[in-house]
C-alpha cells in the first residue's frame, strides 16, 4: 500500500513534456488558493502501464498532452460524451477503479474567445483539422458559432467539416473568402518556433474588427498574430486558451470554482514563463 500523506498529487504526462507550462500555471493556482497540493511534469513512454503506476501511487488528477490525448480515450475506465465526440482526452480524474477522462481544451478555447466577443451567431473560421482544431471547433460550435474549416490537406479538412456539419474551404482558396469572418482561430502548428515563419494567409485577409486567436503561444507573438494585430484585429492570446483549459481541469479535480484571484495568478505565471523563455 502506498499513498501520498501530506499533499494531493497532480501532474501532466506527455512525450516530450519538458517544456510544458502546466506545472508553473497549476502550482500558481494551488499557491493562490492555499491548497496543499503539487503538480509535476512526467515523461511517459509506456502509457498504459505508466497510467496504472500513477494511479497506484495515488495521483488525484492528470493532464494529458501530446502525443497521448487520443490514446488516452481508449485507456480511461470511462470518458464523457464530449471527449468521445472530440476524440481526445486531456484530463483524467482518479476513481477507485482507474481514470475517468474528459476534454477541457474546448472549454479553454471557448472561454478565451467569449471574453473578447459574442460567439453565438458569429461567422467563425477554424484553420487546421488536427486534434486542436477539432476541440476548438467543437467548443465554438456548441456556443452557436457558424463554423467554416480550412485546411491544407483537403481530405482531412473535409472529414472534420463533415463531422461538424460545417463548411470547408481549402487553404489555397481562403484569400478569396476574406472579409467573411468575425472570428478566426489558427489551430495548425504553423508559427511554432521550429515550424517556419509562414502566416498561412496573406496579410490582406485580416480586417479591423475581426477577433483573432492563434493557439500557438511560443513565441508569444507568432507571424500570424502579428499580421492580424497590424491589420487592427482584436487579438486573443493563445495563452488564454491554455489558462482556461487549466482552470477547467482544476474545477473538475477540486469540485469547486477557481476564484478570480487564482486565475490572475495563473495568467501572471504563464506570461512570466513565456517572457523568460524569449529572453534566454
Ligand atoms: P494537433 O493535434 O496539435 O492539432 P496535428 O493533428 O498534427 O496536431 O495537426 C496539425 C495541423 O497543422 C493540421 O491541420 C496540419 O495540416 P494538414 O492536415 O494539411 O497536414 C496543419 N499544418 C502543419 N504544418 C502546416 C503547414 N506548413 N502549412 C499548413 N498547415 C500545416
Amino acid at each position: 500500500m502506498i499513498r501520498p500523506e501530506q499533499q494531493k498529487l497532480f501532474g501532466v504526462i506527455g512525450n516530450p513534456v519538458r517544456h510544458s507550462l502546466s506545472p508553473v500555471m497549476i502550482n500558481a493556482a494551488f499557491r493562490a488558493m492555499g491548497l496543499p497540493a503539487v503538480y509535476a511534469a512526467f515523461y511517459v513512454d509506456e502509457l498504459a502501464s505508466d497510467l496504472a503506476l500513477l494511479h497506484k501511487i495515488g495521483f488525484t488528477g492528470l493532464s494529458v498532452t501530446v502525443p497521448y490525448k487520443e490514446m488516452t480515450c481508449r485507456l480511461a475506465e470511462e470518458i464523457d460524451h464530449t471527449a468521445e465526440e472530440i476524440g481526445a482526452v486531456n484530463t483524467l480524474l482518479r476513481t477507485n477503479l482507474g481514470w475517468q477522462g474528459r476534454n477541457t481544451d474546448w472549454i479553454g478555447a471557448l472561454r478565451a474567445i467569449a471574453q473578447a466577443v459574442d460567439v453565438d451567431g458569429s461567422r467563425t473560421l477554424v484553420l487546421g483539422a488536427g486534434g486542436a482544431a477539432r476541440a476548438v471547433a467543437y467548443g465554438l460550435k456548441r456556443a452557436g458559432a457558424v463554423i467554416t474549416i480550412s485546411n491544407r490537406c483537403v481530405g482531412r479538412g473535409l472529414d472534420l467539416s463533415q463531422h461538424l456539419r460545417s463548411e470547408f474551404i481549402p487553404l489555397d482558396s481562403l484569400p478569396r473568402a476574406q472579409g467573411e469572418f468575425d472570428i478566426v482561430v489558427q489551430c495548425t502548428s504553423v508559427g511554432l518556433e521550429d515550424n517556419g515563419a509562414s502566416t498561412l494567409v496573406p496579410d490582406s485577409f485580416f480586417r479591423p474588427g475581426m477577433t483573432v486567436m492563434d493557439i500557438v503561444y511560443r513565441p508569444r507573438w507568432t507571424p500570424f498574430a502579428r499580421a492580424a494585430k497590424r491589420a487592427g484585429c482584436n487579438i486573443v492570446s493563445g495563452l488564454e486558451m491554455l489558462l482556461y483549459q487549466g482552470a477547467a481541469q482544476l474545477e473538475w479535480w477540486l469540485g469547486r470554482l477557481v476564484p478570480e484571484s487564482a486565475i490572475v495568478a495563473m495568467r501572471e505565471a504563464l506570461e512570466e514563463a513565456v517572457d523568460d523563455e524569449s529572453t534566454h
